[in-house]
Parts: structure tokens; sequence; C-alpha cells
């Protein structure tokens, strides 16, 4: 687990804000917001940050073909996503953006003592050229075929393909994204880093760091191959200006990981911390750092962010966590060709904790997650409704209708034990960051409380003598303080459903707030319940099919 004794700052990557957010996006969000409001109710100190990735040839080339200039598309999408990310709950301290001063001037400051320290230095370079456009071609304006492994890939990564990521120069076939011509190269100086230099810092930081192994051993694989010096300045006008140099901006995996330094500096001093506060969470190791992140950019967070950092001294990640990607019905997302799910679309139809919960449930964190309607119905019938929804509503309506209140009785033994059960299932999967583990354990829980209560017979008992009664008023109580537990443990995975079920079951705290403690504290007899209402609803799988 990770240290007691320091702060932790989680991040969650930043989307490129040049097009609507899609249920492939939330698989980084809502697995580090489960973590994040875990880890509170563990009792850490948490900051929660991200932010949108305003730079780069994504968001250039978006607002081209839009006809717009790339501020125009930054603030469409910037806001999009705020209001995405609110409806789901996903609960950031600070939500930046990395065309902001503060990240302007933070990223100056990095690449100024990457220089100072000799880790930069500038190189003949062949940059594909377009003579149609009679323009350089950075990034993703080139289109053609990837060097490591024949996939069709954009200019800077094998999108489609193995993967990687490529340098300037190195794509075969170069094709002009915007008129569709052979694009030629040219020679032409940009700035390096020295990458190679970090090869031994880097293999034993990755021997050390934490998160999920496919993280550590993709980016081990390809630190002992080989490293070669990183190209870090780009022919556009949108970006941070490389310093000394109007012409050049620095490529946008400089400037946009450390939007997450710069954000911290926003967040503390928007809550009025002294100025250099942020240094606790980014020099001297004085915080624990954890990255998640999707498998696509492994290589961005594994490699070129730790020896960027550790060039320009400040502290490194202690945590890089990894999810696998999303496909719809077994294929790739593709924007162009349609094959997406939109978040907007979805919680339009279905309520977002339910989404949440699919997303964390569909499979386990690091392998590939492959979205199909009927999976989706599913986990909402088949768990929701029929396991924990079924729970919730026989308990409360007939401990509402014959008590009224929490009834009289002791927290049985068994009861504690599967409580202590599903808690220690939880922080296992915290440890392993296994989030389907840690739903599967809360839900263990509410299967334990329906075969407690379906054995206990309690619709019996209220029938009987005063003994009986009794008998039957423990039951509840017990098959309450179950309910209260699953809802404390649920809390960080459906936080909207899990605050409703804590006003039926008369808590008069925030749930949000709860800590674990709470679990074995026996919920109070005579406290009031307030009227039970259905939490979960059927999905009619033959209506929504398809639509
Ligand atoms: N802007 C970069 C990240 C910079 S972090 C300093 C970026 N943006 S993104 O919009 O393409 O992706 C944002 C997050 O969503 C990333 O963690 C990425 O892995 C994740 N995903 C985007 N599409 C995805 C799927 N289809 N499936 C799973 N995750 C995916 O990368
Ligand atoms: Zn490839």
């Amino acid at each position: 687990m990770l240290p007691r004794d320091k702060p932790v700052l989680v991040t969650s990557a930043l989307p490129y804000v040049n097009g609507e957010c899609h249920i492939g996006h939330l698989r980084t969000y809502v697995p580090a917001d489960v973590y994040v409001r875990m880890l509170r109710k563990m009792g850490y100190n948490v900051i929660f940050i991200s932010g949108s990735d305003t730079h780069g040839t994504p968001i250039v080339l978006s607002a081209e073909s839009q006809g717009v200039t790339p501020d125009v598309v930054v603030e469409r999408y910037h806001e999009h996503f705020k209001r995405i990310f609110e409806a789901l709950n996903l609960d950031f301290d600070y939500y930046g953006r990395t065309d902001s001063p503060a990240n302007h001037r933070m990223t100056e400051e990095i690449v100024k003592r990457l220089i100072e320290g000799g880790y930069v230095y500038r190189k003949n370079t062949k940059q594909a050229y377009c003579e149609t456009c009679n323009r350089f071609l950075p990034d993703r304006y080139v289109e053609g075929i990837c060097p490591h492994c024949g996939a069709v890939a954009r200019g800077d990564e094998c999108d489609q393909g193995c993967g990687k990521h490529i340098e300037p120069g190195e794509i075969l076939e170069p094709r002009c994204k915007i008129c569709g011509s052979k694009a030629v190269f040219r020679e032409q100086e940009h700035f390096f880093f020295r990458l190679s230099a970090f090869a031994d810092f880097l293999s034993s930081y990755l021997d050390n760091l934490g998160g999920t192994l496919n993280a550590r051993n993709y980016a081990r694989e390809w630190v002992k191959r080989e490293l070669r010096d990183w190209c870090i300045t780009r022919n556009l006008e949108w970006g941070v200006k490389f310093p000394g140099r109007d012409d050049l901006v620095v490529y946008v995996w400089v400037d946009a990981p450390i939007g997450y330094i710069s954000f911290t500096e926003e967040l503390l001093r928007e809550r009025g911390v002294d100025g250099d506060e942020w240094a606790r969470y980014w020099k001297n190791n004085g915080a624990t750092i954890v990255h998640f992140i999707g498998t696509d950019i492994i290589y961005h967070h594994c490699i070129f962010w730790p020896a960027m950092l550790k060039g320009a001294d400040y502290s490194l990640p202690d945590a890089v966590v990894a999810s696998g990607m999303v496909k719809i019905e077994g294929k790739t997302f593709s924007k162009s060709r349609g094959i997406v799910v939109w978040a907007k679309e979805f919680i339009e139809r279905f309520h977002p904790d339910t989404l949440r919960y699919y997303l964390l449930t569909q499979s386990s964190h690091t392998k590939e997650l492959d979205f199909s309607w009927d999976s989706f119905f599913m986990r909402v019938n088949n768990e929701l409704v029929a396991i924990l929804g079924n729970l919730i509503y026989r308990v409360l309506t007939f401990t509402y209708k014959n008590f009224g209140v929490v009834p009289e009785g002791e927290i049985e033994e068994e009861v504690r034990t599967a409580i202590e059960t599903a808690r220690d299932g939880v922080l296992s999967a915290m440890a392993e960051y296994e989030f389907k583990k840690l739903v599967d354990a809360a839900m263990g829980l509410a299967d334990f409380g329906n075969s407690y209560f379906q054995r206990e017979e309690p619709w019996h008992l209220i029938k009987g003598d005063e003994n009986a009664r009794r008998r039957c008023g423990t039951i509840l109580k017990n098959v309450l303080q179950i309910l209260k537990s699953v809802c404390v443990l649920l809390e960080p995975v459906m936080p909207a459903k899990m605050a409703e079920l804590w006003y039926q079951l008369g808590m008069d705290t925030d749930v949000h707030d709860t800590k674990l403690e709470e679990l074995m504290k026996p919920i109070e007899s005579g406290q009031k319940l307030n009227k039970p209402k259905v939490l979960f609803r059927r999905i009619e799988v033959d209506k929504n099919r398809g639509v």
C-alpha cells in the first residue's frame, strides 16, 4: 500500500479537447476517481488532478477541418469534457488546461533546465513536407506506414498497429493529411532531448516503479532494446514556444505532462496555500505521485516523462496505472468509421452510475474491455437490479413497513465476519489496482445479505410471538448493517446512487466523507428510516437494443 506519511497526488491523463468524450476515455477517468474516493475513505490525504490537453496536432487539425482557429475548438470541447466529467461525478480537485499561463511558464522553466543540464541539442533532420500545401507536416498532419510493424500509422504514433511512438522523419510512404498528396522529406534544424543518456536511469527506475505490470513491462522492453534521442520541437504556431525561437513550439508531449505540475500549482494557489507549496508535491519526494493512463500512452509516461523529470531534477512518479483499451464489439475505436459510443448519449439514456459500474466490472483493469450493449444490459439487470437493488428494496420496504426505524439487536458474528471479508477484499484490490475485484468484494457482501435475509425468513418471524418478533428485529438490524457497509464500500463506485441509499437508511452524515472505520460501527437502533424508493430499474433489452 502507499506510504501513510505523505500526501498522495493522483492524476488522470489529460484528454485532447479536439472532439467529444467517448466511453474509451472514461476508462482512464472512472477508475482513477474510484481510486481517489477509496483512498480518502482509507484516511489518505489526496489531491486529484486532471485537465484538458489543448495543444498538438490533434487540436490544430480538428480546427483546420472545421475552418476555425484552435482556441475555438479548445474552448468548445474543454467545456464539453468538464460537463461530462461533472455528470459522471468525477471529483477532480482541479481540472486545468495546458494553455494556461502557469503551464507556459512551467514548461519554459523545465525546458530551460534541460538545456542548462546539457540534455538538449540541435540537429538537422528530415521532416515530412507537402509540396502542394507548401508546408511542413508535423505529427498527425502526415499519415503513412509504421516503420516498426508495417501498419497504417499517424506521423507520431502507430495508432492502429503496434502502438509505438514514431519520430519525425521515420514514417514510411508519407502522405499529407490535408490534401492527400505524397509528401517528401526536407532537411530542417530541430531540437532534441538526449533520451539515450537516461537508459541506465530508466532501467533501474522501472524496476521500482509501482502501478500495474503492463506499464512497467512494456516500458522495460523498450528501454532494453533501444532509446533514441527525442525530437522535442515542431513547426506549429499553436503551442508553447521553444525558448528563444518564435518559429518553433515544443512537442505536445513536453508541455502536456508538465500540466500535472502546473495544475498542482494552480490548485494550491486557488486554495490560498503559500506560493511554493506545489514544490512539496514535485520536488524532493514530498508526495506519492500516481498516474492513471491508458495503455496507448505508457511510452510517454514511463519513458519520456520520468527522463524529463530526472533531467530537470523534479520528483519522479511512484506508480503508473494503465488500463486496457476499450473496443466496441471486437473492433478498435475509430471516430471516422463510426466505431464509437459517445459519453453524452450514453448518460442521456442511462444513469451515469450504471456506466461507472459497467466500466469497472466488465473486465480486469489491465485487459481490453470489449463493449457491447447486451453486456451492459446484463450487468445492470443481473447484478445491479437482481442482486443489489433487490436486497436494498426488499430489506428497506419490509423494515420500513414493520418498524419504521432501525430495530434493536446485536450485530452477529457471521455478519461482522462477512463485512470484514468484504473490506479486506477491497483493500487488497486497491493494492493491486484491480477495480473489478474491488466491486466484486462489495457485491459479495450484498450476495451474503440476500442469502442471510432469505435464510432467516423475517417475514415468518414478524407474525410470531414477542420472541419471534424480537428475533425479526435483530435480523433486520443485521441486514441494515450490511446495507450500510455495502453503501460505504460502493460509494466510490456509484457515488450518486449510494448517496440515495444512505439517505434511505436514515443516516444524517455525508456518505462521501465516510471513512472505512464506519463499517464496523453498528447502525443506530431507533434511527428513522426514510421512505424506500427503487434505486435500480430493469432495462428492457428489446426496446433498447441497437438504438
Ligand atoms: N492528450 C493525451 C494525454 C496527455 S497526458 C499528459 C491523450 N489524450 S486522449 O484524449 O487521446 O486520451 C485520454 C485518455 O483516454 C488516455 O488515458 C487514453 O489512454 C484514454 N483513451 C482514449 N481512447 C481510449 C480507448 N478507446 N480505450 C481506452 N482508453 C482510451 O492521450
Ligand atoms: Zn507499428
